[in-house]
């Protein structure tokens, strides 16, 4: 998720769950082929397994960008299908490829010749007066003949004209129904959920139906959401973490980061939600808010909320 996933977000999200995979940002092949493909790319090699989230419709430039996603060994290559935003439209990528399934195609098929990575695809149910029901089974049809195994399926239409990107999350109504029709009429395809989850309960429903469950806004805003998914959903034996540890390993990662030059307003940022829902939540937030941005704020920042929290 665009300014959320970063890589400190990402190692925390590691922390709380070993086995679910993780996503990046969306990177647009022009940022990553013009500009300094590190500063993109670099991560932490406990955030494994990690997917790159591509976002273009020029299969020669696509495939630049999975070599170096192989090169920076990455575990998946994921393209953007489903961004309904203005600057995307604009670029003609994201959303707006579901009216177009055979570039999509073309696209993925340079994107396999290009490494051994798995290349999925993420796409809406449809957009705008797109047939939800014929017109994704083209969709999907035509992108699978061109050996895309894998699909990540927001749930909802993307509106591309008179909607913002937050209410295209919002407002075109939640179609599980279709999702899962979907996966009768491809039984071979890993189809992945996703739009509007918010428990491992939730999640475990859909995997009687699919393969996979993608949360996107629930994990970042209440990251303990996924405390337990390892040994729910993926029959780890070992104890999920508790949010004290969690706040020391945290910690240790922030004095690292901290000595390499990252202010730690940067980390702190994404662990608002740690606390939510429970006692000491509000200040938690409070002392990470108020204090984590000010100049001269160390990692300990996080030990004095901790205290605050908790005492
Ligand atoms: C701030 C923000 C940024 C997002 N950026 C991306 C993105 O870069 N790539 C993407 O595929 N989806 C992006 N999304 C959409 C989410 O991945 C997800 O599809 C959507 O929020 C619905 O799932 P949810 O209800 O679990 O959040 C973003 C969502 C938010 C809130």
């Amino acid at each position: 998720m665009l300014d959320w996933t970063d890589r400190h977000a990402r190692y925390m999200l590691r922390q709380i769950s070993q086995r679910t995979l993780l996503y990046t940002e969306m990177v647009t092949t022009g940022a990553l082929l013009h500009t300094n493909p590190a500063r993109w790319l670099d991560y932490h090699h406990d955030e494994h397994p990690l997917a790159l989230q591509l976002g273009g419709n020029q299969p020669h430039a696509l495939a630049q960008c999975v070599k170096l996603a192989a090169q920076w060994q990455y575990d998946e290559v994921n393209l953007n299908v489903g961004c309904p935003s203005d600057r995307v439209q604009e670029g003609a990528f994201g959303a707006c490829l579901m009216a177009t399934p055979n570039i999509v195609a073309d696209c993925v098929k340079a994107m396999q010749d290009a490494s051994n990575l798995p290349i999925t695809v993420k796409c809406r149910i449809g957009i705008d007066d797109q047939d939800e029901e014929q017109g994704l089974q083209d969709f999907i049809e035509t992108v699978q003949a061109a050996g895309c195994k894998t699909f990540i399926v927001h749930a909802r239409k993307a509106w591309l004209k008179g909607l913002s990107p937050k209410e295209n999350r919002e407002i075109p109504p939640l179609n599980y129904p279709r999702v899962h029709r979907l996966k009768k009429d491809f039984p071979d395809l890993e189809l992945i959920i996703n739009g509007g989850f918010k428990t491992l309960d939730e999640c475990a429903e859909q995997l009687a139906h699919l393969d996979g469950v993608m949360i996107g806004r629930e994990a970042y805003h209440n990251p303990m959401v996924l405390a337990d998914a390892d040994q729910r959903i993926f029959g780890a034996t070992n104890a999920p973490i508790c949010r004290e540890a969690l706040i020391h390993k945290m910690h240790a990662y922030a004095e690292r980061q901290y000595r390499d030059g990252v202010a730690v307003k940067h980390i702190t940022r994404h662990m608002l939600g740690l606390l939510h829902g429970i006692p000491g939540g509000r200040r938690w937030r409070r002392v990470l808010s108020e204090k984590a941005p000010r100049d001269g704020a160390t990692p300990d920042i996080l030990l004095e909320a901790w205290h605050a929290a908790t005492h």
